[in-house]
């Protein structure tokens, strides 16, 4: 079983949009099992993106995150990370194929709406940024037979 990250990101808030993204992850079928509001401070975002440090888009990209609140929420279930990768769609907006997340709700890169975990290392590590091991809930799930 897998957990992976995912940051709704400040102009999804601002669309009032919110929903409608988190609900394509739980028609798929998939998993909550933590969820938040929050405000990530100019350190933070630099931490959860320091691979792209050095990159001619870092600084936008940091300033935009903490410029208002990300919905952050954790998923899990199994090959979670691939499988959400696939339903929010290429990095690059160009890519992302309409029926995507990004395919239908983004038009720019910088701006693409959605974070998602890449591997199972990155996954752990941005769990462990965003939230603390007594805010991720366990539960049964009862209709896992039917997904
Ligand atoms: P995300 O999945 O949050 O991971 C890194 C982010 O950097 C990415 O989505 C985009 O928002 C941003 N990004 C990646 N490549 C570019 C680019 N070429 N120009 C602008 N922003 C980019």
């Amino acid at each position: 079983m897998e957990r992976t990250f995912i940051m709704l990101k400040p102009g999804v808030l601002h669309r009032r949009i919110v929903g409608e993204i988190i609900s394509r992850f739980e028609k798929k079928g998939l998993k909550i099992v933590a969820l938040k509001v929050m405000r990530i401070d100019p350190a933070t975002a630099e931490a959860h993106y320091a691979e792209h440090r050095g990159k001619a888009f870092y600084r936008d990209l940091t300033s935009y995150i903490s410029s208002g609140p990300v919905a952050a929420f954790v998923l899990e279930g199994e090959e979670v990370i691939n499988t959400v990768r696939r339903l929010i769609g290429k990095t690059d907006v160009k890519d992302a194929v309409p029926g995507s997340i990004r395919g239908d709700f983004a038009y720019t890169t910088m701006f693409n709406v959605v974070h998602a975990s890449d591997s199972l290392a990155n996954a752990e590590r941005e769990i462990g940024i965003f939230f603390r091991s007594d805010e991720i809930c366990e539960w049964e799930d009862g209709n896992a037979d039917w997904l």
